[in-house]
């Protein structure tokens, strides 16, 4: 399976541009990378290939990635379609990017997919897709030989739905295997709060891809939860005893990297101690573009 990294920032981007803190203002100034929204490509086959997550930066992101370019026809596309990992506006936004393409397929949870509902009626006026639920029984196969799961991970609900029916599953997780190859990546870029079900997803994975959104509980200025792992905005941070970091450490036989890399995370600065730690336990922050092979 080969997954592109489109982007690796949380919603925002780096830099955000309303945000003038030292990080954005290094990545303007080009001492640091800059990096797009959350969002990653896979295919098993090379011409079928799967969204995880449409950000709003997926024009510039799309049009960056050979792999990714529409032909032979004049509107054919290899982009199938999309898989969300939950309804915030950093990845669901840039379902409106492919307005139009024909025969789109969208898993979602139930919830989002009732979240998204005033969206989904503007896009179903350009052309039909079809909406599944990523957390049907049993999972789903893509064209292109992968056996997707759903796994929920977090509650989280955007703060543009009102009255939100209280569900589990708002945020999901992706298990993708590679029927071939048995490669298997684990797609994890919101996740509240550490849980068994992510360990034991992580010990039968051969890569993941997990939330890295804040390095610390407090780095947006906000209160925390519950004192623990949960941050403020329903993002589990990466230090700290009940951190991401510390339960990673307990699968150093996977590939782990970071994505939905927040503007504020000192990670974003390959100078920084926290990227030392991090590098130090064999964890990734690979740059939006990197292509990896599962
Ligand atoms: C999040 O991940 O917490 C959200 O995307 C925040 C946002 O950008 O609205
Ligand atoms: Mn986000
Ligand atoms: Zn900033």
């Amino acid at each position: 399976m080969r997954v592109v990294l489109l982007g690796t920032a949380a919603g925002g981007g780096v830099p955000q541009w309303n945000c003038a803190c030292t990080l954005c203002a290094a990545a303007r100034d080009g001492k640091l990378p800059s990096r797009t929204q959350d969002c990653a490509a896979v295919t098993g086959n090379s011409r079928d290939w799967w969204l995880l997550n449409a950000s709003p930066d997926l024009r510039t992101q799309l049009t960056a990635t050979a792999a990714l370019w529409p032909g032979p026809g004049p509107r054919d596309t290899p982009v199938r379609g999309v898989l969300l990992t939950d309804a915030e506006a950093d990845h669901a936004g840039g379902l409106t990017v492919l307005r139009g393409a024909a025969g789109l397929k969208v898993y979602a949870a139930p919830p989002v997919t009732a979240a998204l509902a005033p969206l989904r009626g503007q896009l179903d006026s350009y052309g039909p897709w079809e909406w599944a639920d990523s957390r049907a029984d049993g999972g789903f196969v893509l064209p292109g030989g992968l056996v997707v799961t759903a796994h929920p991970v977090g509650g989280k609900v955007p703060k543009y739905v009102p009255d939100p029916v209280p569900d589990p599953g708002w945020v999901v997780a992706y298990r993708i295997e590679d029927l071939a190859t048995g490669g298997v990546l684990v797609y994890a870029p919101c996740v509240g709060a550490w849980s068994p079900l992510l360990d034991e997803l992580l010990s039968g994975a051969d890569c993941a891809l997990v939330d890295g959104t804040f390095h610390t509980p407090a780095e947006m200025g906000t209160a925390v939860r519950d004192g623990g792992g949960q941050a403020a905005m329903g993002h589990l941070p990466v230090s700290g005893a009940h951190g991401s970091l510390a339960a990673l450490a307990r699968h150093p036989g996977r590939r782990r990297i970071y994505t939905h890399l927040n503007n504020t995370n000192p990670l974003l600065d390959p100078a920084s101690a926290a990227r030392a730690q991090t590098a130090g336990t064999g964890i990734e922050v690979p740059l939006d573009g990197d292509e990896l092979v599962v």
